[in-house]
């Protein structure tokens, strides 16, 4: 069955409902679900042809499924991307992208707040292969460019960071990326394109934990990177030879979590922004960061360059006994009855989450300082409950604080 051509300069919203459509003989609505590892030839010369990459076509689930196409095909156009590469989770997709573009002696400028386990990755596994990384403060331009070296290949940031919510001027990074003809690379899961568009704002490659906002209601993993052909095509090269494929299943749901993203995003920031405005106010709470408050540094580069200001903050605490400690922080979580105690985030539940001492378990105590991922720190992603029932919920944590 032939594509009907979808019409130019389509918004976001429709893009993340129409775009990558998967035309079938069954002549189905809803994108089909190619649940295969391999395909069938019609005789050898088409399987030597298909092989040799002088006939286009399916060859083996690793690297080419239909509904793994069509989701890169759809991520792609809403990130203004030119190719996306699928992947298992977002862990996998940052990793063969810093193994597929880089080689020994190569070095990474990246922001220190940052999720735990890519830091686990530079430090561990990288420097093992002669990659080194420097990590500098994210909403500090003049550290970053400080930091650049003549080996300098890779900037890497998150914005909003995770867990702090502070910003990265994705602009202003783009500039010294290319002053020094490196690459700048933006993970962009906690805004999603429904949010921010990084490529549109002079980033060279985008990167996703499908996991969280794509799917929208944590079902799968998935992961994803997009950019130019060119880059795309080193980072294609690596999943086919090391296989952290995205399972077709998986990319059916994220096609399906797709289709609400602009809905979900906007959503979830419009109660997001209502939490955090309460919660600044009460007692125990002792500062919000959140990037949708005035309160926040940079409430005015999130409102240059995101659409709202999403659904993560995080918020320091301190018992009426004076302690503002791990302590402190555990009873708040643990006097919750709603919101689920887990490390995910990009859920319809809201997920309430002590990242010292899970998401950033692993990070040496120094960083984990100098990050500001302290003891009295508690993460809030939040979902699309009841905001009264949200409310009445932290309030627990509150009374349990003592006020
Ligand atoms: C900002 C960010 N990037 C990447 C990842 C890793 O994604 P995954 O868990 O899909 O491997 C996470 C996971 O929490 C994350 O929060």
């Amino acid at each position: 069955m032939t594509k009907r051509r979808l019409p130019d300069d389509l918004s976001v919203e429709t893009l993340s409902i129409r775009a990558g459509q998967l035309p079938t003989d069954e002549q189905s609505h809803s994108e089909a679900l190619f649940l295969t590892s391999s395909f069938v030839y019609q005789n050898a010369a088409q399987a030597a042809a298909r092989f040799g990459g002088e006939e286009p076509g399916n060859i083996y689930s690793r690297f080419s499924n239909p509904t793994v196409r069509a989701f890169e095909t759809r991520l792609a156009a809403l990130e203004g991307g030119e190719r996306c590469v699928a992947f298992a989770s977002g862990m996998a997709a940052i990793t063969a992208t810093f193994l597929a573009l880089l080689q020994p002696g190569d070095h990474i400028v990246s922001s220190r707040s940052l999720f735990g386990t890519t830091n686990v990755l530079y430090d561990k596994y990288l420097r093992k292969f002669g990659i080194n990384t420097t990590l500098v403060d994210l909403a500090d331009i003049d550290a970053w460019r400080a930091a650049i070296t003549p080996a300098t290949r890779i900037l890497f940031l998150e914005t909003p960071s995770n867990p702090l919510a502070e910003l990265g001027d994705i602009a202003a990074l783009a500039a010294l990326a290319k002053a020094q003809g490196a690459l700048l690379v933006v993970d962009n899961c906690f805004c999603t394109p429904a949010l921010q568009k990084p490529i549109e704002l002079g980033a060279d490659i985008v990167i996703h934990s499908a996991t969280k906002y794509l799917d929208g209601q944590g079902r799968c993993l998935g992961g994803a990177v997009v950019g130019r052909e060119q880059e795309m095509n080193e980072i294609y090269g690596f999943l086919r030879t090391t296989g952290a494929s995205m399972s077709p299943f998986n990319a059916w749901v994220f096609l399906k979590g797709l289709e609400t993203l602009s809905l979900r995003m906007k959503a979830h920031s419009e109660q997001a922004l209502a939490l955090a405005t309460w919660l600044e106010a009460q007692p125990g709470i002792e500062r919000v960061h959140y990037c949708g408050l005035p309160s926040h540094p940079q409430h005015a580069l999130a409102g240059r360059q995101q659409l709202a200001y999403g659904a993560v903050m995080a918020f320091t605490v301190r018992d009426s006994d004076g302690h503002a400690d791990r302590q402190a922080a555990w009873r708040f979580i643990d006097a919750t009855q709603l919101v689920s105690i887990t490390a995910n985030l990009g859920d319809t539940k809201t997920t309430i989450t002590h990242p010292a001492s899970t998401t950033h378990g692993r990070v040496p105590p120094e960083e984990k300082q100098s990050a500001g991922i302290h003891e009295n720190l508690i993460r809030l992603a939040v979902g699309l409950e009841g905001l009264e029932d949200l409310r009445a919920d932290l309030q627990r944590g509150i009374v349990a604080l003592g006020y």
